[in-house]
């Protein structure tokens, strides 16, 4: 009797320890999906939300303002009337974040989201990090 409760402990010990195991790695697989900002996972969790709740009036859609759509990759890619609007790796001369920054033009193109407050840094942020580390997103930009 002894002899076979030893033999199980260790067993049953292992069992337990491959199963935390296993829901760790799944655990964590799903979340750095998100948390990487290299990865399209992170535009469609992390930055596409926030450019629907502060450019998607405007921007998504039907409506693309100053010529700029949102909606897949490859328009959002294009950019708008001027030109681009991401340059991938380098938020800082991307005018998608300079706009949301105000550090554009009073007007032509004004700051944006026009006619609201300035966004959230930590969504501004956001958006930065996810130009910086390349700009992957969808092709159908979901
Ligand atoms: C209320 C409507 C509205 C919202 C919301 C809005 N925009 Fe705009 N956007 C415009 C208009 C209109 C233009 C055309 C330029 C102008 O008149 O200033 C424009 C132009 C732009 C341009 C320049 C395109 C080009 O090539 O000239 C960029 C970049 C831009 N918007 C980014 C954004 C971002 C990023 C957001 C969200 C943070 C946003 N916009 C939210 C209306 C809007």
């Amino acid at each position: 009797m002894r002899g076979r409760v030893r033999r199980l402990v260790p067993g049953v010990a292992a069992g337990c320890a491959a199963a935390i195991c296993l829901i760790a790695v799944l655990g964590l697989r799903g979340v750095s999906a998100a948390a990487d900002p290299a990865t399209p996972a992170f535009y469609t969790e992390r930055v596409r939300p926030i450019l629907i709740a502060n450019c998607g009036k405007c921007h998504f859609s039907m409506n693309h303002k100053g010529g700029l759509a949102m909606d897949t990759r490859a328009s959002m890619m294009k950019g708008g009337r001027d030109g681009r609007v991401i340059v991938p790796g380098d938020p800082g001369n991307s005018p998608l974040v300079k706009l949301m920054r105000h550090e554009g033009p009073a007007k032509d193109p004004k700051p944006m989201p026009p006619k609201s407050p300035r966004m959230k840094d930590a969504d501004i942020a956001v958006v930065e990090q996810w130009i910086k580390a390349g700009a992957a997103m969808p092709e159908n930009g979901r």
